[in-house]
């Protein structure tokens, strides 16, 4: 079996989509089936990926929410890749991992229906979704291992994905977010934005300032 793991997060590196196709991708080794890496960082996929892309049994993408949705140029490659998957009319199932920023999994639902509405328009099959809040804490907890401590939850929805991957099987989806209280994540956050503030010569009062 094929399985396209497929990297929508526009950073070249240390994403949070990035960790949690490592974590999958660690699941999935177990069961033998032949997997591919893309990262789908810029707008437009190459010939070689859509090619790879539309031999493959199962698309795995995880992407950041933006703005309730799908990173527009994750958007733009979709549309592109309907178009030449739509041809092909194959069994291929798909398979999508939503992360956010805000604490709660389930804001990504609309970003994951957009994605199944994307799959019935290029005639694949949905698989499931799964929704991941507090995904700006992955990179940081990264060593944390799979199904301990934050990453307790995340371990058994990702289980749960593995095995529907590995079964070709459809089920609905997960919504999960750290075993981390919701306070603490949310001052680490804003400890992280007046560093990043700082770091790009700003002051804390300039995050609240309005034009
Ligand atoms: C342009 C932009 C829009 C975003 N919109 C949302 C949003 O609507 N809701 C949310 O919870 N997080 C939002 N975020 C935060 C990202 O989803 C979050 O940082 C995510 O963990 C990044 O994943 P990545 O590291 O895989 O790119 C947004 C981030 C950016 C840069």
């Amino acid at each position: 079996m094929k399985i396209a793991l497929i990297n929508g997060s526009p950073k070249t590196s240390g994403s949070a989509s990035g960790c949690i196709l490592q974590n999958l991708r660690s699941l999935l080794d177990e069961e033998g089936s032949v997997i591919g890496e893309y990262h789908l960082k810029r707008p437009g996929v190459s010939a070689e990926e859509v090619a790879a892309l539309g031999q493959s049994d199962a698309l795995v993408f995880a992407f950041p929410l933006y703005v309730d949705g799908i990173p527009s140029h994750l958007l733009h490659s979709l549309v592109q890749l309907e178009q030449s998957l739509v041809k092909e009319k194959q069994e291929t199932m798909v398979y999508a991992l939503a992360n956010c920023g805000f604490y709660e999994g389930h804001q990504n639902r609309w970003a994951l229906a957009m994605m199944e509405s994307w799959c019935s328009k290029a005639g694949l099959m949905w698989g499931q979704g799964i929704g991941i809040g507090a995904g700006g804490m992955l990179p940081a907890i990264q060593s944390v291992p799979l199904g301990y401590g934050p990453k307790k939850n995340f371990g058994k929805a990702l289980q749960q994905l593995a095995a529907n991957i590995a079964n070709c099987s459809a089920d609905e989806n997960l919504f999960v977010t750290a075993n981390f209280p919701k306070l603490v994540y949310k001052l680490a956050a804003e400890a992280g934005w007046v560093r990043s503030a700082k770091a790009n010569g700003l002051r804390w009062r300039d995050l609240s300032l309005r034009r």
